[in-house]
């Protein structure tokens, strides 16, 4: 007997995969500035805003962990005046969002370098991590002042100073040492903007991580967009190098 093909369509559907782990390099606000022809802070902000959007929407799909890359170790190499406005955006949309997320069941990460924020950036983190790190819902992971070569030579000095042996320094040891320590693997690794490449972040999370490009500029990706990602993401075959 032929199989119904509507029972068949239905099979398929039933079986898509949410990806556990999902982590976005949100680039393209200057460009979505730029097509604007507002100054590049309102690209900023229109980020920042469809950050506050987009937690929910990853939530209400079932991901557990979302890694959002906000900010990297390069980034401060642009015009001062660019700078000082993403740190303010960030310290007043923690300030604004965190309790919100609590109350949600957010559980709030962040990842990268804490020595070069300011003292008021850092403490709203703090606060925001602490108050949050109970929670049992959505990981919130916060990528700000992160570069993944920063994370992997950070690893090393902590691994050295912690006088490790040689002979215990495996890979899980290694990840320990990680801003990931507590968070699985990247499975799908999202970058808005159209680039193909990877800036630096999580380089040894995403070894056997899906990729997904979109052409959307970050302020504008959320709903339908994610829709679409996941909907590719359930079509691959991950082999993790294995013959199947
Ligand atoms: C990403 O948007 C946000 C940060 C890097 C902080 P960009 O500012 O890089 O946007 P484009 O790539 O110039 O469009
Ligand atoms: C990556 O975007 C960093 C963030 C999204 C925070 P960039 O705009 O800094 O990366 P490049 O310069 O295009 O590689
Ligand atoms: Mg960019």
């Amino acid at each position: 007997m032929t199989a119904n093909p509507e029972v068949s369509k239905h099979t398929t559907s039933a079986k898509k995969s949410v990806p556990l782990h999902v982590a976005i390099i949100m680039d393209g606000n200057g460009r979505w500035a730029e097509a604007r022809g507002v100054d590049v802070s309102e690209g900023h902000h229109a980020g920042f805003e469809n950050l506050r959007r987009v937690v929910a929407d990853f939530a209400n799909r079932g991901v557990g962990y979302l890694t959002l890359y906000a900010f990297s170790t390069e980034n401060w190499d642009r015009p001062e005046s660019e700078v000082n406005g993403i740190l303010d955006l960030a310290i007043a949309v923690i300030a604004h969002e965190a309790q919100q997320l609590n109350e949600n069941g957010v559980r709030i990460k962040h990842l990268g370098r804490v020595d070069r924020l300011s003292t008021e950036l850092r403490e709203e983190l703090e606060q925001a991590v602490e108050m949050t790190a109970e929670n049992t819902g959505l990981t919130l992971g916060i990528a700000f002042d992160y570069g993944g070569r920063a994370e992997i030579a950070n690893a090393a000095r902590q691994l050295i100073r912690d006088g490790v042996p040689a002979d215990e320094i495996d890979e899980a040891k290694f990840a320990e040492y990680l801003y990931t320590s507590d968070l699985p693997n990247v499975d799908l690794l999202i970058r808005t903007g159209g680039d193909l490449r990877i800036s630096n972040f999580l380089l040894w999370q995403t070894a056997y991580s899906e990729f997904y490009s979109s052409e959307t500029l970050w302020p504008d990706f959320h709903g339908d967009h994610i829709d679409k990602a996941f909907e590719s993401f359930s079509e691959r075959q991950r082999r993790f190098g294995k013959r199947t």
